[in-house]
Protein backbone atom coordinates (compact mmCIF):
# COMPACT_ATOMS: atom_id res chain seq x y z
CA UNK A 1 0.00 0.00 0.00
CA UNK A 2 1.40 3.21 -1.15
CA UNK A 3 0.73 6.25 1.08
CA UNK A 4 1.65 10.14 0.43
CA UNK A 5 2.16 12.04 2.94
CA UNK A 6 1.21 16.02 2.72
CA UNK A 7 2.68 18.68 5.40
CA UNK A 8 0.66 22.05 5.17
CA UNK A 9 4.07 23.66 6.75
CA UNK A 10 6.84 24.66 4.62
CA UNK A 11 9.03 25.74 7.90
CA UNK A 12 11.97 23.93 8.25
CA UNK A 13 11.61 22.96 11.44
CA UNK A 14 7.96 22.23 11.38
CA UNK A 15 6.50 20.15 13.89
CA UNK A 16 4.37 18.50 11.16
CA UNK A 17 6.83 17.81 8.85
CA UNK A 18 8.84 16.05 11.58
CA UNK A 19 6.06 14.14 12.61
CA UNK A 20 5.32 12.95 9.31
CA UNK A 21 9.23 12.03 8.64
CA UNK A 22 8.49 10.44 12.02
CA UNK A 23 5.96 8.11 10.65
CA UNK A 24 7.72 6.09 7.62
CA UNK A 25 9.37 4.80 10.54
CA UNK A 26 5.76 3.48 12.30
CA UNK A 27 4.29 2.25 8.91
CA UNK A 28 2.42 -1.08 9.85
CA UNK A 29 4.10 -3.98 7.30
CA UNK A 30 2.88 -3.57 3.80
CA UNK A 31 2.66 -0.14 3.70
CA UNK A 32 4.78 2.84 2.68
CA UNK A 33 5.29 6.52 3.15
CA UNK A 34 6.32 8.60 0.19
CA UNK A 35 5.92 12.96 1.17
CA UNK A 36 5.38 15.06 -1.76
CA UNK A 37 6.75 18.19 -1.97
CA UNK A 38 4.06 20.74 -2.50
CA UNK A 39 6.40 24.38 -1.73
CA UNK A 40 6.67 25.13 -5.78
CA UNK A 41 3.03 24.42 -6.80
CA UNK A 42 2.27 28.27 -7.46
CA UNK A 43 -0.80 29.84 -6.21
CA UNK A 44 -3.89 28.02 -7.96
CA UNK A 45 -5.22 30.75 -10.74
CA UNK A 46 -8.28 28.90 -12.92
CA UNK A 47 -6.81 31.06 -15.99
CA UNK A 48 -3.46 29.09 -15.46
CA UNK A 49 -5.19 25.60 -15.16
CA UNK A 50 -6.92 26.12 -18.23
CA UNK A 51 -3.85 27.16 -19.92
CA UNK A 52 -1.87 23.82 -18.81
CA UNK A 53 -1.27 23.06 -15.72
CA UNK A 54 2.34 23.96 -14.14
CA UNK A 55 4.86 21.15 -14.00
CA UNK A 56 5.05 21.20 -9.90
CA UNK A 57 0.76 21.03 -9.86
CA UNK A 58 0.33 17.92 -12.17
CA UNK A 59 3.46 16.34 -10.25
CA UNK A 60 0.97 16.64 -7.08
CA UNK A 61 -1.93 15.38 -9.13
CA UNK A 62 -0.50 12.89 -10.06
CA UNK A 63 1.00 11.64 -6.69
CA UNK A 64 -2.31 11.75 -4.98
CA UNK A 65 -4.45 9.96 -8.11
CA UNK A 66 -1.24 7.29 -7.89
CA UNK A 67 -1.77 6.75 -3.96
CA UNK A 68 -3.42 3.93 -2.42
CA UNK A 69 -4.43 6.85 0.59
CA UNK A 70 -2.97 10.20 1.33
CA UNK A 71 -1.81 11.26 5.40
CA UNK A 72 -1.90 14.87 5.86
CA UNK A 73 0.16 16.41 8.76
CA UNK A 74 -1.67 19.66 9.69
CA UNK A 75 -0.91 22.94 11.37
CA UNK A 76 -3.50 25.16 12.25
CA UNK A 77 -3.19 28.46 11.10
CA UNK A 78 -5.81 30.90 12.83
CA UNK A 79 -8.33 28.17 13.32
CA UNK A 80 -8.11 26.43 9.40
CA UNK A 81 -6.06 25.12 7.00
CA UNK A 82 -2.78 26.53 6.12
CA UNK A 83 -2.53 28.66 2.52
CA UNK A 84 -0.01 26.12 1.10
CA UNK A 85 -1.93 23.42 1.81
CA UNK A 86 -5.32 24.31 0.93
CA UNK A 87 -3.73 25.28 -2.52
CA UNK A 88 -2.30 22.26 -2.84
CA UNK A 89 -5.60 20.32 -2.40
CA UNK A 90 -7.24 22.86 -4.31
CA UNK A 91 -5.09 22.23 -7.17
CA UNK A 92 -5.81 18.41 -7.29
CA UNK A 93 -9.73 19.16 -6.95
CA UNK A 94 -10.86 20.31 -10.35
CA UNK A 95 -12.01 18.37 -13.01
CA UNK A 96 -11.29 16.46 -14.96
CA UNK A 97 -10.63 13.38 -12.73
CA UNK A 98 -10.08 15.41 -9.44
CA UNK A 99 -7.65 13.59 -7.38
CA UNK A 100 -9.44 13.53 -3.97
CA UNK A 101 -12.24 11.32 -5.92
CA UNK A 102 -12.57 8.03 -3.10
CA UNK A 103 -9.21 8.49 -2.13
CA UNK A 104 -8.91 7.47 1.63
CA UNK A 105 -7.10 10.13 3.82
CA UNK A 106 -5.65 10.04 7.37
CA UNK A 107 -5.05 13.39 9.17
CA UNK A 108 -3.34 14.52 12.10
CA UNK A 109 -2.08 18.06 13.95
CA UNK A 110 0.82 19.34 15.48
CA UNK A 111 0.63 22.77 16.72
CA UNK A 112 2.69 24.69 19.47
CA UNK A 113 -0.64 25.40 21.60
CA UNK A 114 -2.32 23.36 23.72
CA UNK A 115 -5.12 21.80 21.66
CA UNK A 116 -2.78 20.42 18.82
CA UNK A 117 -4.80 21.96 15.88
CA UNK A 118 -8.09 20.43 17.23
CA UNK A 119 -10.22 23.40 14.89
CA UNK A 120 -8.20 22.82 11.67
CA UNK A 121 -9.10 19.24 11.31
CA UNK A 122 -12.58 19.62 11.18
CA UNK A 123 -12.45 22.29 8.04
CA UNK A 124 -9.99 19.85 6.61
CA UNK A 125 -12.83 16.85 7.30
CA UNK A 126 -15.29 19.29 5.35
CA UNK A 127 -12.85 20.11 2.42
CA UNK A 128 -12.19 16.80 1.83
CA UNK A 129 -15.46 15.55 2.45
CA UNK A 130 -17.41 17.28 -0.64
CA UNK A 131 -14.37 16.27 -2.75
CA UNK A 132 -15.56 12.69 -2.00
CA UNK A 133 -12.52 12.09 -0.15
CA UNK A 134 -13.02 9.34 2.47
CA UNK A 135 -11.49 10.64 5.94
CA UNK A 136 -10.53 8.04 8.24
CA UNK A 137 -13.05 8.80 11.21
CA UNK A 138 -10.97 7.66 14.20
CA UNK A 139 -8.36 8.08 15.91
CA UNK A 140 -8.17 11.79 16.13
CA UNK A 141 -4.58 12.50 16.44
CA UNK A 142 -4.05 16.25 17.83
CA UNK A 143 -0.16 16.43 19.25
CA UNK A 144 -0.37 19.98 20.94
CA UNK A 145 2.29 21.76 23.08
CA UNK A 146 4.59 20.12 20.60
CA UNK A 147 7.93 21.90 21.20
CA UNK A 148 7.95 19.63 24.87
CA UNK A 149 7.51 16.77 22.08
CA UNK A 150 10.45 16.94 20.07
CA UNK A 151 13.90 17.05 20.08
CA UNK A 152 16.20 19.69 18.28
CA UNK A 153 16.21 17.54 15.20
CA UNK A 154 13.34 16.32 14.79
CA UNK A 155 12.72 13.53 16.33
CA UNK A 156 9.66 12.70 18.87
CA UNK A 157 10.73 12.26 21.99
CA UNK A 158 7.54 11.92 23.61
CA UNK A 159 6.40 7.75 23.75
CA UNK A 160 2.66 8.80 24.01
CA UNK A 161 2.74 10.79 20.37
CA UNK A 162 4.54 7.83 18.88
CA UNK A 163 1.78 5.79 20.03
CA UNK A 164 -1.14 8.10 18.87
CA UNK A 165 0.80 7.94 15.65
CA UNK A 166 1.02 4.29 15.71
CA UNK A 167 -2.46 3.44 16.01
CA UNK A 168 -3.18 6.19 13.70
CA UNK A 169 -1.16 4.45 10.77
CA UNK A 170 -2.83 1.01 11.80
CA UNK A 171 -5.65 1.79 11.97
CA UNK A 172 -5.15 3.69 8.06
CA UNK A 173 -4.25 0.23 6.43
CA UNK A 174 -7.83 -1.10 7.38
CA UNK A 175 -9.38 1.62 6.81
CA UNK A 176 -7.51 2.04 2.91
CA UNK A 177 -8.79 -1.57 2.25
CA UNK A 178 -11.91 -1.13 3.16
CA UNK A 179 -12.58 1.98 0.85
CA UNK A 180 -11.01 0.46 -1.99
CA UNK A 181 -13.65 -2.37 -2.11
CA UNK A 182 -16.50 0.11 -2.29
C1 LIG B 1 -0.34 32.48 10.56
C2 LIG B 1 -0.32 31.58 11.77
C3 LIG B 1 -1.48 31.33 12.45
C4 LIG B 1 -1.49 30.46 13.55
N1 LIG B 1 -2.67 30.13 14.14
C5 LIG B 1 -2.70 29.14 15.06
C6 LIG B 1 -3.95 28.64 15.53
O1 LIG B 1 -5.01 29.08 15.15
N2 LIG B 1 -3.94 27.63 16.44
C7 LIG B 1 -2.75 27.07 16.89
O2 LIG B 1 -2.79 26.16 17.70
N3 LIG B 1 -1.55 27.54 16.46
C8 LIG B 1 -1.51 28.55 15.55
N4 LIG B 1 -0.30 29.00 15.06
C9 LIG B 1 0.95 28.48 15.66
C10 LIG B 1 1.31 27.12 15.08
O3 LIG B 1 0.73 26.13 15.89
C11 LIG B 1 2.81 26.94 15.10
O4 LIG B 1 3.40 27.94 14.32
C12 LIG B 1 3.20 25.57 14.62
O5 LIG B 1 4.56 25.35 14.93
C13 LIG B 1 2.95 25.44 13.13
O6 LIG B 1 3.24 24.15 12.67
P1 LIG B 1 4.70 23.74 12.12
O7 LIG B 1 5.60 23.62 13.34
O8 LIG B 1 4.48 22.41 11.47
O9 LIG B 1 5.17 24.80 11.19
C14 LIG B 1 -0.27 29.87 13.99
C15 LIG B 1 0.91 30.16 13.29
C16 LIG B 1 0.89 30.96 12.19
C17 LIG B 1 2.17 31.21 11.42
Amino acid sequence: MKVLGISGSLRKASYNSAALRACRELMPQGMTLEIAEIGDIPMFNQDVFDAGMPEPAKRFRAAVSAADGVLIAAPEYNFSVSPVLKNAIDWASRPPNQSWQDKPVAIFSCSQGPLGGARVQYDLRRILGQLWAHVLPRPEVFIGSAPGKFDAQGKITDESTRKFLTDLLAGFGPWITRMQKK
